[in-house]
């Protein structure tokens, strides 16, 4: 069966497709095989962008827009899917879609007297359905926070899948508008594995270079590189209430997004524009290896500390000045810079691969959230099906 998984993250840069030949195989957990057969990329159009981030903000967003952005985005994705299945000359069979997160807020909070978790996904899968002609598995997250979940992370069930390693620790550090991880002790077990995100990714720098140098982002990290990390204002971030809290946590832009960059350009006020990208992108590698050595070397064991590997995926891979700087702030904790292309996914097509064998999953009928990463009470099937 060819499956392709959509993925459109926080950043709202565009849409990921990755088609991916699934194979049954045996039982148990290595019931299948899977193959990338091809991946494309999509930017948004401007205006799409524009109004996508214009929806995330609450006082922004008008009712009619958000139900127009939901039909849009169904027609953007199913072109975008029947584009790279043309190109690689596949046959589609099922389409797992991620969608666009217009809200996440994984932790209950008290609304109208009762306390919820809420998240909602926008893309509508009827409408991708009927322009492919192949069934649609949408809106993932929903069963995992009715699970009593966060309803995120849910790519700890492909990096468990491709990073289990007997003798060697892993994290699989995803670096996409959020930067979140997987942590998988040598030799673990499902309820073993831990996830969380660990702060901004790309998302503060993002929007830096947006605010001061009209750009979309620091392509090649170019700018990043010719400024200077400004260390008191690292250190003053690094103590916010976000980076202590203990996992599983998850960050959106309602962490940091327009409000945080404000405040941060405020803390950066007086210096050089090349130095504030810097340490935009310096808070990102340090919050990463502050998160790990706070809450996942204490999980793995002393040998497996002298041996963990971290495998790096996302857009912020493309930024060589962000990996330099990840990769001097986990020398220390003995943990040697790997990328996911290594392990045979490429790193922008990571998330996409997760959501096409995720969608396998729903349409077998099984449970593929990780309870011990989202802090689900049980596991659950994932997703809303749309037939065609
Ligand atoms: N050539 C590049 N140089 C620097 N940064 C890049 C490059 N290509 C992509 N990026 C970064 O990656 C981001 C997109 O990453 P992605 O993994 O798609 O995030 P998301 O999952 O939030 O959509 C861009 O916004 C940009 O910050
Ligand atoms: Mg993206």
């Amino acid at each position: 069966m060819i499956v392709a998984g959509v993925m459109s993250g926080t950043s709202a840069d565009g849409i990921n497709v990755a088609l991916v030949r699934v194979s049954a195989r045996g039982r148990g957990r290595t019931r299948y095989t899977h193959t990338l057969l091809g991946h494309e990329e999509y930017p948004f159009p401007g205006p799409v962008r524009r109004m996508i981030l214009e929806l995330m903000n609450a006082e922004l967003a008008r009712v009619a827009d958000l139900a127009r952005l939901n039909f849009l985005l169904g027609e953007l994705y199913a072109e975008a899917v029947a584009k790279t299945a043309r190109k690689f000359r596949a046959k589609v069979d099922l389409v797992g879609c991620h969608g666009q997160t217009l809200y996440h807020q994984g932790t209950p909070e008290r609304f109208l007297g009762r306390k919820l978790a809420v998240t909602w996904q926008t893309g509508e899968g009827a409408v991708i359905a009927a322009r492919l002609g192949v069934p649609v598995v949408t809106d993932f997250r929903p069963a995992d926070i009715a699970a009593g979940g966060k309803g995120a992370p849910l790519v700890p069930f492909l990096d468990y899948l491709a990073y289990r390693d007997k003798r060697i620790g892993r994290i699989a550090q995803n670096i996409g508008g959020i930067a979140n991880l997987t942590a998988i002790p040598a030799g673990a077990s499902t309820d073993q594995v831990t996830a969380f995100d660990t702060g901004p990714g790309n998302m503060v720098m993002d929007a830096a270079m947006e605010e001061l140098f009209g750009k979309r982002y620091d392509r090649d990290g170019k700018i990043a590189a010719s400024g200077r990390v400004m260390d008191g204002v690292i250190a003053r971030l690094l103590r916010a209430p976000f980076f202590r809290q203990k996992p599983p946590r998850t960050a959106g832009r309602e962490e940091f997004g327009r409000e945080y960059v404000g405040r941060f350009l405020q803390l950066c006020r007086g210096t050089s524009k090349t130095d504030v990208v810097a340490t935009a992108t310096a808070l990102t590698a340090r919050s990463i290896a502050d998160a790990i050595q706070r809450f996942v070397l204490p999980r793995f064991g002393n040998k497996q500390q002298r041996a963990a590997q971290m495998i790096v995926s996302g857009g912020g891979t493309k930024n060589p000045t962000l990996m330099a700087m990840l990769s001097n702030e986990i020398k220390p904790l003995s943990i040697d810079l790997h990328f996911s292309d290594e392990f045979g996914l490429p790193a922008e097509a990571k998330e996409a691969i997760a959501f096409a064998l995720l969608a396998y999953e729903t349409w077998h009928r099984r449970p593929s959230n990780v309870p011990s990463a989202t802090g689900a009470k049980r596991t659950a099937i994932l997703g809303k099906i749309s037939y065609a």
